[in-house]
C-alpha cells in the first residue's frame, strides 16, 4: 500500500474547502481519523502492517459528499446565515451525484488520483459488510469502516449507540422492511465481529477507548 499515491493533511483541508464540506462534518472526519490512527498504532505495535497516512487520509475525506445524503430543507441547519454560494453549490453537486450514494459519490471524486484511498472510501458504506465485492477488505479498509462506526458526530461512543442511532435515523429516511431489519442485523453482527478482530489483537476492551483515553 505505501506506493499508493496520497494528499497531504493540508490539501486534504483544501479538498473539503473546495467541496464545500460542513464543518460540522470536518469535524466528525477529524474524530474518525483520530480513533482509527489511534488504533492502527495500536495494532501496528502488535505487528500489523497498516499504511497510516492512507489510513488518516482516507478518514479525513470518507464524507467529502455526505451533503449529498441531505434534503435541501436541511442546509440551514449546518450553518447559520449560510452564504448563497454554498448553498448552489452543495445543490450543484447534489444534482451531479442524486443517483449514487456519498460513499461511491466520493469514490468516482477521488478514484483517479487516490486509488487506494478512494476504494477504502467507497467500502465503508454500511451495507458493504454483506456485499462479496464491496467488503472492507484491508486494514485501512476495516479501521474506517469501524472507526466511523464508532464515532457519533463528534465523539466516540460505543458501537451498539452508533449503530442504533444510525438505524433509527435510517427508519427516518427510509421506512423499515423485514428485508433491511434482516440486513442490519446480518451487518451489524459482522461490525461485531471486527470489533472483536481488532480489539483482541491489541488488548484493550472496546468501551475504555474513548476521548479521553486516546489523549491520556
Ligand atoms: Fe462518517
Amino acid at each position: 500500500m505505501k506506493d499508493c499515491s496520497l494528499p497531504t493533511r493540508k490539501e486534504c483541508l483544501a479538498i473539503l474547502a473546495e467541496y464545500n464540506v460542513p464543518t460540522h462534518i470536518v469535524n466528525h472526519s477529524r474524530a474518525v481519523a483520530k480513533l482509527a490512527v489511534f488504533l492502527a498504532q495500536r495494532l501496528n505495535e502488535n505487528s500489523v502492517v497498516i499504511d497510516i497516512d492512507l489510513l488518516d487520509r482516507a478518514c479525513m475525506l470518507h464524507d467529502l459528499l455526505r451533503v449529498n445524503d441531505f434534503k435541501e430543507s436541511d442546509y440551514n441547519r449546518f450553518e447559520r446565515n449560510l452564504p448563497h454560494e454554498k448553498k448552489a453549490k452543495w445543490q450543484k453537486l447534489r444534482a451531479k451525484y442524486k443517483s449514487m450514494t456519498h460513499e461511491d459519490a466520493a469514490y468516482d471524486i477521488l478514484k483517479v488520483k487516490y486509488p487506494a484511498l478512494a476504494l477504502a472510501i467507497k467500502r465503508h458504506r454500511y451495507m458493504a459488510m454483506i456485499d462479496e465485492n464491496e467488503k472492507p477488505d484491508t486494514w485501512e479498509e476495516k479501521l474506517l469502516y469501524y472507526a466511523d462506526k464508532r464515532v457519533m458526530h463528534e465523539t466516540i461512543v460505543p458501537l451498539k449507540d452508533r449503530l442504533a442511532e444510525g438505524h433509527k435515523r435510517n427508519v427516518l429516511s427510509h421506512g423499515s422492511s423485514a428485508q433491511s431489519k434482516i440486513n442490519t442485523a446480518e451487518v451489524d453482527l459482522l461490525i461485531e465481529e471486527m470489533e472483536k478482530e481488532i480489539f483482541e489483537k491489541i488488548g484493550l476492551n472496546p468501551l475504555e477507548v474513548t476521548e479521553e483515553f486516546i489523549d491520556s
